[in-house]
């Protein structure tokens, strides 16, 4: 096997060996305000949004983790099934592995014939232009492009880029995409300064990828013989605060939150901080290891409902009432908010 497709089965191996059920993703520190007289029933409640341009039936989908290697292609296809049968979105993880080789092609096709009308999104890094990213769009018949910014996680990788010359691709993928393309990070959070230059090159769909769960410095830490950089474990933008930070920028992006989502409560916050939804990637790999597609099926239709009960909880009829409720922020939170 070469080297990229034995990354992609070290990735998720590692990530599920990492895996914590609590979260570092700052979301504990936002409360939400209930109203005990909320005048509303279960079936009043409307927990559809969009993502990207499209409509989504519930306000979470599958964010990218995988494909590349035999192993990774079989994940593709039972989270594949799993999004099919619950009407979610799926991304695929990096398909650069795959834009040269039919075999890696392979365990991401497979996602969409599993998948026949899903909605698919495929995923490239920053590095690939246009030609590439048709490619990748055409591989799985995706209706979104997701484009990743990774630098810190390519830094401590031992066989990853040093030089990170992206704008010029980057806007020419953005402007030539036949299809809305999210840029995304990978778990360090989008910051002010990101956000602003990705305004710029007309970025419309961003996910801000957080701090608080899989975390990409250590996974690529491990993978290191001396293991040296455990010192930028923690120096990533929690999803919380990069939510924060995302908020002046609200007529600019939709907003996609993501970063070490673990439950419902954890989704309607994340949309009350003005998020349109929201990706889950570590949760559902777990899930699925741990207790198979049934148990991922059975956490999806959970979700789904849980959602629904807290926004009633709320007062609050569907996602566009959710994104203007008041939330309350701690100490910690209120004090970054303000250095803004
Ligand atoms: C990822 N993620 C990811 N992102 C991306 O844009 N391209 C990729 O190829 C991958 N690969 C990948 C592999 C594995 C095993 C995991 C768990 C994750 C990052 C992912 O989409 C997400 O941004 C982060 O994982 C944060 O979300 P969670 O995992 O904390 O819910």
């Amino acid at each position: 096997m070469d080297i990229q497709a034995h990354r992609k089965d070290e990735h998720y191996i590692i990530a599920e060996k990492l895996y914590q059920e609590n979260s570092l993703n700052d979301l504990s520190e936002i409360q939400l305000n209930f109203d005990s007289l909320p005048e509303l029933g279960i079936n009043d409640i409307d927990i559809s949004t969009k993502l990207a341009d499209k409509s989504i039936s519930a306000p979470f989908f599958i964010n990218a983790m995988t494909g590349g290697s035999p192993e990774t292609g079989k994940l593709n296809r039972r989270l594949a099934k799993v999004a099919h049968e619950n009407d979610l979105a799926l991304a695929t993880g990096s398909q650069s592995v795959a834009l040269a080789n039919e075999d890696a092609a392979q365990s991401f096709k497979i996602a969409r014939e599993t998948d026949l009308d899903g909605i698919m999104i495929a995923n490239l890094g920053a590095s690939h232009g246009i030609e590439n990213a048709l490619k990748a769009i055409k591989m799985t018949d995706a209706q979104i492009l997701e484009i990743h910014l990774n630098p810190a996680q390519e830094l401590v990788m031992p066989e990853g880029d040093r030089s990170f010359y992206w704008v010029k691709q980057l806007k020419e993928v953005v402007n030539k995409s036949p299809v809305p393309v999210i840029v995304k990070e990978v778990g360090m959070g989008l910051s002010p300064k990101t956000l602003a230059k990705l305004k710029k090159i007309g970025v419309k769909y961003v996910d801000i990828a957080g701090y608080g769960g899989t975390n990409f410095i250590t996974i690529e830490n491990q993978r290191r013989h001396r293991k040296e950089y455990s010192f930028l474990t923690d120096s990533g933008l929690s999803t919380a605060k990069s939510l924060l930070a995302a908020q002046s920028f609200k007529n600019d992006f939709s907003i996609t939150a993501s970063g070490g989502i673990r439950n419902a409560l954890d989704i309607v916050k994340c949309l009350a901080l003005g998020a349109d939804n929201v990706g889950i990637s570590g949760l559902f790999l777990h899930t699925l290891i741990k207790q198979g597609d049934e148990g991922l099926d059975q956490l999806v239709k959970d979700l789904k409902m849980q959602i629904a009960k807290i926004m009633l909880l709320l007062g609050c009829r569907d996602v566009a009432e959710v994104q203007n409720e008041k939330v309350l922020l701690s100490n910690k939170l209120l004090v970054y908010k303000q250095q803004l």
